[in-house]
C-alpha cells in the first residue's frame, strides 16, 4: 500500500476518533498548525483533510475549519409495525395538545418541532433580499398577483424540479400558500367529504388535521425502513376499498425519515395509472439530503398526470416565508378554483422574494450548506441517543429531513416517560400522535432542527439513564 506523507497526522486523528478521545463535533487542528506540527507542506495536509472527509469521519465547514463527524453504526433491527387495514372515521383524536406541552418556558429543550430555528434560517440573506424587492418592486407588490401565482416564479420552480428529473410544467403549478394548504388543495380537488383515501403510516398530525377538516376516511398504509410506503399492503386494499387519493411524503418521511426506493415510486405510478388514483405527494423534505445525489419524486416516473406533487420553502428557508407550490398535473381547473378561494393570491413580496433567491442561485448555495450543518446535528443527537439510552431502544437515522424515529421497549410505561422527559425540560413528540391506531405507542420522533448543547447531552444521559433503571426493574 501506498503511503502518503499525511498520514503521519491523519493516523492519529483516526486512532483517536477510534478510542473515543475524539468526538463528534470536536474541533481539529487548522491546516497551519498541522503544517507547523509536523513540517508538511499545506498540500500535503489539504489532502490527508480530503482524505478524511472523504472517509466521512471529517467534515469541512466553510470558514470554520474541520471537524470530528462520526457515522453511526447503521443496522436495521425490525421493520415497523403493521396492523390490519382499517378504515378510520374523520375525527382525529387530537393527541398532539395532550403531549407537546405548550409551556414554552425558555429552559425547554424542544426535540418536537420540524423546521429550521433561528440558527438554520439565513436571516441575513432573507432580509437583504426583501429589502432589495421592496426597492425594485415598490408598489407593485401591493397588487394582486395571479390566483396561480408569478409567471416567472413558477417557470423557475419547474426549471429546477426538472433538473432532477420531475418533470413539471409551469401551467399547471400553482403558487400556494405553504404545503399545507397546497395538500389542501389537491385532496379538495380530487375528494368530496365521506371518501375513502390512503395515507402513510406513521403520519404527521398537519396532515391528519386536513384530511379530518375534508372529512375523508382513512385507511393507514405502514411504512418500511428498507422501501418506505408499504405497496403490497396498498395493492391488497384496493381489491375491496374504492380509495380516492394516496397521500404520502416518499423523501425523508416526517416522523421516520424513511426514504422510499425509486422502483417502489416507480410501482406506485404504475398502480395510480392503471386504477386511476390520484397520488399526492409531499416532497417537503427532499432537497434536504445528505449524501449522494437529489432523491427522485413520485412524478418522476409519472407520465399521465397522475401524481400531484408539492413543497414548500418553510423547512428549507423559513417557516415564515409562507410559500409552496403545487404541480396538479391532470386536476389544475378544479385546483384553481379551489386556490382562488382560498386567497386571491399569495403575497407578492414572498413570490417576489423567492424569485430573487432562485434567479441568483442563492436558494442552491444555502442548502449546500444547511445540509451540511442539519447532517451534523443529526449525526451529534443520534450519538447522544445510542450512548445513553439501553441497547434495547432504537434509533433510526435518517439520511436528509429533520426527524430521528426512536422505540423504546415495551416495559417502558410511555406516559411516565413523557413526564419525565418534561420534567427534564425535554420535549419529544409520542408516536401515538401520529396515528389512528396505537401501533406506535413505544415509538417518538426526535427533530435535530437545533444544535445540540452541552445542556441538553446532560438532560438525555438523565432520561436515557432512567429508562436504564425502567428495564433494570425486576418484572
Ligand atoms: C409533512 C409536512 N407537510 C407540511 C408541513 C407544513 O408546511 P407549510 O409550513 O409549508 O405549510 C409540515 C410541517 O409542519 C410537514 O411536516
Amino acid at each position: 500500500m501506498q503511503n502518503f506523507k499525511y498520514q503521519i497526522f491523519t493516523s492519529v486523528i483516526e486512532e483517536q476518533i477510534k478510542n473515543g478521545i475524539l468526538v463528534s463535533g470536536d474541533r481539529l487542528p487548522s491546516i497551519r498548525e498541522i503544517k507547523e506540527k509536523y513540517k508538511l507542506s499545506i498540500t500535503s495536509v489539504q489532502s490527508g483533510y480530503d482524505y478524511l472527509v472523504m472517509k466521512g469521519c471529517v467534515i469541512n465547514r466553510p470558514r470554520s475549519g474541520f471537524f470530528v463527524i462520526i457515522k453511526v453504526n447503521e443496522d436495521i433491527p425490525e421493520d415497523l409495525p403493521t396492523f390490519s387495514p382499517v378504515v378510520s372515521n374523520v375525527d382525529f383524536d387530537k393527541k398532539v395538545r395532550l403531549t407537546s406541552k405548550s409551556d414554552k418556558s425558555s429552559e425547554q429543550i424542544s426535540f418536537n418541532t420540524a423546521a429550521p430555528t433561528d440558527l438554520l434560517v439565513p436571516q441575513k440573506l432573507i432580509l437583504r433580499k426583501m429589502q432589495e424587492v421592496i426597492r425594485k418592486k415598490g408598489s407593485s407588490i401591493l397588487r394582486y398577483y395571479s390566483a396561480n401565482g408569478s409567471e416567472i416564479l413558477r417557470n423557475q420552480i419547474a426549471a429546477r424540479a426538472t433538473k432532477f428529473g420531475c418533470k413539471i410544467n409551469a401551467e399547471q403549478l400553482i403558487i400556494t400558500d405553504g404545503a399545507l394548504q397546497a395538500l389542501y388543495i389537491a385532496l379538495s380537488s380530487v375528494t368530496q367529504s365521506g371518501d375513502v383515501i390512503a395515507v402513510e403510516s406513521p403520519c404527521i398530525f398537519s396532515v391528519l388535521e386536513v384530511i379530518s377538516n375534508l372529512k375523508l376516511k382513512v385507511i393507514e398504509i405502514p411504512v418500511q425502513y428498507k422501501t418506505g410506503f408499504n405497496i403490497d399492503f396498498l395493492k391488497d386494499i384496493l381489491t375491496e376499498n374504492n380509495i380516492r387519493a394516496v397521500v404520502l411524503t416518499p423523501n425523508f418521511h416526517n416522523p421516520t425519515g424513511i426514504l422510499m426506493s425509486d422502483e417502489a415510486k416507480e410501482e406506485l405510478v404504475s398502480i395510480a395509472q392503471s386504477n386511476e388514483i390520484p397520488i399526492i405527494e409531499n416532497d417537503i423534505y427532499g432537497d434536504l439530503y445528505f449524501d449522494g445525489e437529489r432523491p427522485s419524486t413520485i412524478r418522476n416516473f409519472d407520465t399521465e398526470g397522475w401524481v400531484m406533487t408539492y413543497s414548500s420553502f418553510s423547512k428549507t428557508l423559513a417557516p415564515g416565508i409562507r410559500l409552496g407550490w403545487l404541480n396538479t398535473g391532470r386536476f389544475f381547473e378544479q385546483a384553481e378554483r379551489i386556490k382562488f378561494s382560498l386567497g386571491r393570491s399569495v403575497a407578492p413580496i414572498f413570490q417576489e422574494l423567492m424569485i430573487q433567491l432562485l434567479d441568483e442561485n442563492s436558494y442552491d448555495r444555502h442548502l449546500r450548506f444547511f445540509r451540511k450543518q442539519l447532517e451534523i446535528q443529526c449525526v451529534e443527537l443520534l450519538n447522544a441517543l445510542r450512548l445513553y439510552f439501553p441497547k434495547e431502544c432504537y434509533f433510526h437515522r435518517p439520511h436528509g429531513g429533520y426527524s430521528i424515529w426512536g422505540r423504546l421497549p415495551k416495559k417502558v410505561n410511555m406516559p411516565d416517560f413523557y413526564k419525565f422527559c418534561e420534567n427534564q425540560k425535554i420535549a419529544f413528540t409520542p408516536g401515538d400522535t401520529f396515528s389512528y391506531t396505537d401501533a406506535y405507542s413505544h415509538h417518538f420522533r426526535i427533530i435535530f432542527a437545533d444544535r445540540i448543547t452541552c445542556e441538553s447531552i446532560v438532560r438525555l444521559k438523565i432520561i436515557g439513564e432512567k429508562v436504564q433503571s425502567i428495564l433494570d426493574e425486576p418484572n
